[in-house]
């Protein structure tokens, strides 16, 4: 085995861009990620990703998802290059499917892409994701779209961002007009002109370099649009921040684009300023200590376990983010939960197509390596050293069954079922510390069909689920351990112990939740759990 110098290391880890896009559903991110892989020359023809979501919608139970499994696999990493950077774009599943896996892949990203509709502003899935991203400080880009269409003033959206979502805004392009009087866009970074013509019947960009936004030329080229353009840039360059990469890469600030991703407009502008000032793969913590992406030794983590086709193997793929070091097909890696060295002989890469075996990958990379359910979320592998990252958690989930065992004889494959499932991340498991059963807990509602469809075909199980009047779970914790004991105590009927064994608290509603937490100042309430 050869090594590549720390020098080349380094390169391989600043050509990389590792991210997410995250928006509220029918906002447009399918169409964008479609026409940021049509950019990135990823695919060929418009449709391929569409495509998919379409096979999605139509599938009415779990069998389905089950025939297309092998689809979301693919898709679940889409990798391609632009302007001589390697992007790595990871799916978040939306719609119905949103699940923890929505939130435990913004972990793995090093910055993240939220799309905004013109017409509907911030909505609250988005507000939702973004408080993960919060968690982690990630950089975050903005592209509102659906310009084509009437929506709203584009300084009022910008003041909901800075207020709904408390991070502030540096318009880096500034629509002219919008709907029919969309004339396009000026690109305030580069002081071009991308305007939005109509061309042998067709929509098309057209870019014109200025001198600046006093350019003559843009009078003759916006008309009566032109003083109005001036105004309002001179209001908000005025009103807002000027753009500061590192007020962007703490988080504090996003960089605003404007564009139609269904006409393919304003997209290769914001795919060009995306890899040159998102972040390259970032230092991540450790237990241990803090792991450099240019380290010469591997390590990576899982952060997400996707079951297989193949049933009858119970095999799943572990994604594991690279986070240091080179990968090379065959090397052996350590598994420190487990304490046990794995060779990993097939390794998966992902392109928007197809699957492909990797032979190298570097830090911000994904490979996927077969699991015969011995990986957990949150694992860590490296080449020797014993390391255990940090930062890859439970979210207190929203939605919460109790389930009812319709074959009583089958107490055991139940409890084993569901210990499995929880542990890939599939649903959390909570036992009541008084009563007996399980309470389950899910972000999204399809979890709960797919776990119903699994333990039936994995587990020969006959589950039912019942509604409880449950609506947020926190973990608890408390420096002194008689409040813990009093608090546990006095609150027994809303405690139950998580899969990991963790006393959790589930509250009715999140007022409920607020009056106890008044109530018991010294015990901590919290809505993330590190993994074990
Ligand atoms: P999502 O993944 O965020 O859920 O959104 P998706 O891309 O599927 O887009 C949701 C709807 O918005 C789709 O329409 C899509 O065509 C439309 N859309 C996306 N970008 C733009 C845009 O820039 N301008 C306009 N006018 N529409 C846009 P649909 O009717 O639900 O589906 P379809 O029949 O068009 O596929």
């Amino acid at each position: 085995m050869t090594l590549p110098s720390q020098a080349a290391l380094a390169t391989e880890v600043a050509k990389r861009r590792t991210f997410a896009i995250i928006s509220h559903p029918d906002a447009g991110k399918t169409t964008l990620t479609e026409k940021l892989l049509l950019c990135g020359g990823a695919i060929q023809m418009a449709g391929t990703v569409k495509a998919r979501k379409a096979l999605r919608h139509a599938r009415s139970d779990w069998m389905k998802v089950e025939q297309e499994r092998g689809i979301s696999v693919t898709s679940s990493v889409m990798q391609f290059d632009f302007l001589g950077r390697e992007v790595n774009l990871l799916d978040t599943p939306g719609h119905e499917d949103f699940s923890e896996d929505t939130y435990r892949t913004l972990t793995a990203v090093d910055s993240v892409l939220m799309v905004i509709d013109v017409a509907k502003g911030v909505e609250e899935r988005t507000d939702k994701l973004m408080q993960v991203c919060r968690l982690r400080t990630t950089p975050v880009m903005t592209f509102i779209n659906k310009l084509d269409r009437e929506g709203l003033e584009p300084l009022d959206l910008l003041n909901e961002i800075e207020e709904r979502l408390g991070i502030a805004c540096a318009p880096m392009m500034w629509p002219i007009g919008m709907a029919q009087r969309f004339k396009g866009c000026y690109n305030l970074r580069t002081n071009t002109l991308h305007r939005f013509t109509l061309k042998d019947g067709k929509r098309v960009q057209e870019d014109m370099p200025m001198t600046g936004v006093a350019d003559p030329r843009l009078d003759t080229l916006l008309g009566d649009d032109a003083a109005r353009f001036r105004e309002e840039v001179e209001l908000v360059t005025g009103a807002a921040e000027p753009f500061d990469r590192d007020a962007y890469l703490a988080g504090r600030q996003t960089p605003v684009f404007f564009g139609s991703a269904i006409q393919n407009f304003g997209v290769k502008e914001l795919l060009a300023a995306f890899v040159e000032l998102a972040p390259p793969p970032q230092p991540r913590a450790a237990l241990e200590r803090v792991v450099d992406p240019a380290e010469e030794a591997f390590s990576g983590f899982v952060f997400k376990i996707q079951a297989n086709m193949d049933k009858a193997h119970r095999d799943r793929i572990a994604f594991l983010r690279i986070c240091s070091g080179r990968f090379e097909r065959g090397m052996k890696l350590r598994h420190h939960r487990l304490g046990r060295d794995i060779n990993v002989k097939a390794a998966t890469t992902f392109m928007a197509q197809e699957r492909k075996t990797v032979d190298e990958a570097f830090a911000g990379d994904i490979v996927g390596i077969h699991n015969h359910g011995t990986i957990k979320i949150g694992d860590t592998f490296t080449s020797r050293e014993p390391l255990k990252f940090i930062g890859i958690p439970h979210f207190a989930p929203d939605l919460f069954r109790r389930m009812r065992l319709l074959n009583p004889m089958k107490a055991k494959a139940l409890t084993k079922g569901l210990e499995q499932l929880a542990e890939e991340g599939a649903v959390q498991m909570f036992t009541p510390l008084v009563g007996g059963g399980y309470i389950l807990g899910a972000v999204g509602a399809l979890q709960f069909e797919v776990i119903l469809a699994r333990l039936h075909d994995e587990y020969g199980v006959e589950g039912q689920f019942e509604a409880v009047s449950y609506g947020t779970a926190r973990w608890i914790g408390a420096d002194d351990p008689k409040i813990l004991d009093d608090f546990t105590r006095r609150n027994q009927g809303n405690l139950a112990h998580d899969g990991e064994g963790k006393l959790t608290y589930l509250a009715d509603s999140v007022w409920s939740l607020k009056r106890v937490e008044e109530a018991w100042p010294k015990v901590r309430f919290n809505a993330t759990q590190e993994l074990a």
